[in-house]
């Protein structure tokens, strides 16, 4: 059976605790196995660290990866992405791994690999799901021995257009994590009904929602994603929904504040939080390579235990 990594909810039952546990061993010197074969990568929107991750992790395991930009393919000679896709299964890789802007493109190339035993890794779908970036601050957080279920997890700043938030509340939720929150400026928090978000505390006031905190998630303002918004200019977006020192200093001591990155220094989160000693920024940046390579091997493993047809 081909295993597909489309998002979170379709993992089945004990992956998600799997690939954490074993990007954890991996980072701490657990051999990889051996893979052979090709990841394809086609990412129709710009990336750096996880396009660079997906490929050193590849590196790591002896698959080899290649990456394609989308914008010079044959997309834009009128070709489908499903039929761009088929094409590049018939090579036989053994994963494609996509990125794009509308929600749903990874599921819809999976169906249309659909027989071909070549597996799709979503690397972020619109504003939808991000699931190895969930999984991989996860495994920075596993890492560090932390407690799920005695766990206040805290995400900040721009809710409403992340993948990454989506993600990561459908993972935690699944690891036992009951208090779980969000703050933000109220255009930038999802729709009340929003199913990805049930479950997670709205707290207006961003310093009620910090207190006490054992996990705090700043996330960037996804401005790729907003047509008509008017929002405050930098200082004053800081001022009001940043992780400011200040703030950052009433944090608890063990406190540890996550950014999936880009980070956006002075707005979002405090140049020198993002430096600090409770900063895990570039701890998840080094676990997304370990996490990356579980996923891999998970694909891998699967796709060897399939009579080829
Ligand atoms: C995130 C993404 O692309 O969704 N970045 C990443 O993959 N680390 C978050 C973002 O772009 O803000």
């Amino acid at each position: 059976m081909t295993r597909h990594l489309i998002d979170i909810e379709a993992l089945p039952p004990g992956d998600a605790e799997r690939l954490i546990a074993r990007a954890v061993a991996l980072s701490r010197g657990a051999r990889p196995e051996a893979c052979r074969g090709e990841i394809i990568q086609l990412f129709w929107e710009p990336s750096t660290r996880t396009r660079v991750s997906f490929e050193l992790a590849a590196h790591r395991l002896g698959l080899r990866p290649l990456s394609i930009d989308p914008e010079r393919s044959s997309s834009t000679k009128g070709e489908s992405l499903e039929d761009t896709c088929r094409t590049l299964a018939a090579m036989q890789p053994t994963a494609l791994v996509v990125r794009h802007a509308e929600a749903g493109t990874p599921q819809r190339v999976a169906g249309a690999l659909a027989g071909t035993g070549v597996a799709v890794v979503n690397a972020g779908d619109g504003a939808r799901a991000h699931p190895t970036q969930a999984l991989l601050d996860a495994a920075t957080l596993a890492d560090e021995g932390i407690d799920w279920a005695g766990a206040r997890i805290v995400l900040l700043g721009d809710l409403r257009h992340s993948r990454v938030a989506r993600s990561a509340f459908s993972l935690y939720r699944r690891l036992g994590v009951e208090d779980l929150r969000m703050s933000g400026p109220s255009a930038l928090l999802p729709d009340p009904d929003d199913p990805a978000f049930r479950g997670v505390a709205r707290v207006e006031d961003i310093d009620a929602a910090l207190d006490d905190a054992g996990v705090v998630v700043c996330l960037r303002i996804q401005r790729e994603r907003i047509r008509a918004l008017s929002l405050p200019d930098a200082d004053a977006y800081h001022a009001a929904w940043g992780l400011t020192e200040e703030r950052a200093g009433r944090l608890r001591p063990d406190a540890r504040v996550l950014h999936p990155g880009p980070v956006n220094r002075g707005v979002e989160i405090a140049p020198g939080v993002a430096d600090g000693e409770r900063s895990r920024i570039l701890r998840q940046v080094r676990m997304g390579v370990w996490l990356r390579m579980a996923v891999f091997e998970w694909v891998a493993g699967a796709a060897e235990s399939t009579p080829s047809a």
